[in-house]
């Protein structure tokens, strides 16, 4: 099973930005870890990153195409207002889960709404690191139990 993990914009920057928030693991490690937790309920992970909208939904256009049974996004702030990237989650049609490192519903009055969510069939929000994990093993079931 192919498992495709998207990761917005700033993310790339985890282990230096703003780390009350958001630790001090860095997304070398958060790579490492998701590739780790994805062969462990069977899929294989390709992990992407990018600071782009259209890359994004680029790349979410093309899932069911490159032959993935299943995506994890982190749409980072786009979550708050790309109503573009929520469309292209909904024209496609494999289980898709969306996670935030963070508590978005606990944060600032912006960060409590995700657009993108009602597009995906799971959101695991504040669990940091894990909330991949939890995520991955979510998708495995949903890929394994239509
Ligand atoms: C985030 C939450 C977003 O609000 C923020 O813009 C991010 C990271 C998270 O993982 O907690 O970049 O998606």
């Amino acid at each position: 099973m192919k498992l495709l993990i998207l990761n917005g914009p700033n993310l790339n920057r985890l282990g230096v930005r703003e780390t009350p928030i958001y630790g001090t693991k860095s997304y070398e490690e958060l790579v490492k870890m998701s590739k780790l937790w994805a062969q462990e309920h069977g899929f294989e992970a390709d992990v992407r990153q990018s600071n782009h909208e259209g890359i994004l939904i680029d790349l979410v256009q093309c899932v069911e195409m490159m032959g993935y049974h299943a995506l994890l996004i982190n749409p980072g702030a786009y979550a708050h207002y790309s109503y573009a990237l929520a469309d292209a989650l909904r024209s496609v049609s494999v289980p898709k889960a969306e996670v935030h490192l963070s508590d978005i519903m606990n944060r600032e009055n912006f960060r409590k709404i995700s657009v993108t969510a009602s597009a995906c069939d799971k959101l695991i929000t504040g669990c940091g690191f894990d909330g991949y994990r939890q995520a991955i093993l979510c998708l495995a079931k949903m890929v394994r139990e239509p």
